[in-house]
């Protein structure tokens, strides 16, 4: 017998203003063909002045805690993957701890970018594992509309607002593929590619926050290959074949990127949940929102075999086996 840490409840939160690429081709230089055709996305959703990251980190949790059927005193530990927090400091999962949790929990933020989600599901999967909690609420919120340079059409068309969260609890296991829970995460990073997707400020170069930057050919070099080798290491950990995933639920950050990735490990593209259309990218909050689409949609059932994986600003990258 082993321990595992189960997905009991997702939930997802997406802010009600929603800006077509139309809307956006009168602010930029930009036009629907090509951000549809370069990207696949067609909307996002802007979070309005005055609703911050944590509020969407709120309403998401809450819509996770009811489906796992708990309240907030059932949760042992929070983390809150973002690089939008509300303030520098203190960590935004502070702010959800105090409208949500017990306090005295384990409350912190996970900065790795796009990647931040499952770096946190590693984080917290750990802490289940040798059983310094029972539970833990893990979850994904940007506000990246805030940190946009919106007169860049290279990256203001790119991103959205958003949040998504998961409610873990420890489970048994067999120690086999065949158990509940998260069977496997791997975390990787190189900040030798520092510049080529970041922030141009921050508290102690700029006392700013600074822009998103990216040099997004770069990126798109780099993401193809480290998803797919990623994507096999968990595959191969497990001992089980990229045909037993049931789905690929991945960071959304281009269409032409979930694409050729599924193509390279042979999946096919009906078993990929795509929001990146939807939502466009919503860097650390994009798989759980994933996630909850494909459950709230019927596709993604109980017992089913879900591969995330990630890659972002750092650069980072990752990729966790679950079983839902
Ligand atoms: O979540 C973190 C990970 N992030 C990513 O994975 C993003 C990875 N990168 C990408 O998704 C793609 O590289 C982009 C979508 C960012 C760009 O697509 P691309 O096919 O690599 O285009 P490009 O940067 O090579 O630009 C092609 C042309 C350029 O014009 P010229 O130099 O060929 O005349 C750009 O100036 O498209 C132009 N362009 C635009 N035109 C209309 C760039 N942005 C736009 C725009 N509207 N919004």
């Amino acid at each position: 017998m082993i321990i595992r840490s189960v997905i009991e409840g997702v939930g997802s939160y997406l802010p009600e203003n929603i800006v077509t690429n139309a809307e956006l081709s009168k602010r930029v230089d930009t036009s629907d063909e090509w951000i549809t055709e370069r990207t696949g996305i067609k909307q996002r959703h802007i979070a309005p002045k005055g609703q911050n990251t944590s509020d969407l980190a709120i309403a998401a949790s809450k819509v996770a805690l009811e489906a796992a059927g708990m309240d907030g005193r059932d949760i042992d530990m929070v983390i809150v993957a973002t690089t939008t927090p509300d303030n520098t400091f203190p960590a935004t999962a502070a702010k959800v701890q105090a409208a949500l949790l017990k306090p005295g929990i384990p409350a912190f933020d996970v900065q790795a970018v796009c990647s931040g989600f499952v770096y946190s599901l590693a984080v917290a999967n750990n802490f289940i594992k040798v059983g310094q909690v029972g539970t833990a609420l893990v979850i994904g919120a940007e506000t990246l509309s805030r940190f946009l340079d919106w007169t860049d059409r290279t990256s203001c068309v790119l991103f959205g607002d958003g949040a998504g969260a998961v409610v873990l609890k420890a489970g048994k296991g067999e120690g086999t593929s065949a158990d509940r829970g998260i069977l496997s995460t791997h975390l990787h990073s190189d900040g030798r590619y520092f510049d080529i997707l970041q922030a141009d400020g921050g508290v102690s170069s700029t006392q700013t926050s600074g822009l998103l930057r990216m040099k997004g050919k770069e990126v798109f070099r780099h993401a193809v290959v480290n998803l797919a080798e990623t994507a096999r290491e968990a595959i191969e950990a497990n001992g089980v074949e990229f045909k037993d995933v049931d789905w690929l639920v991945p960071h959304q950050a281009n269409l032409r990127i979930l694409d050729s990735t599924s193509e390279k490990l042979g999946l096919s593209k009906d078993k990929v949940i795509v929001t990146v259309d939807k939502h466009a990218n919503t860097s650390a909050a994009s798989i759980p929102l994933a996630l909850h689409q494909g459950i709230s949609d019927g596709r993604i059932k109980k017992g089913q075999l879900l591969l995330m994986e990630t890659m972002g600003g750092g650069f980072t990258w990752g990729s966790a086996l679950v079983r839902l």
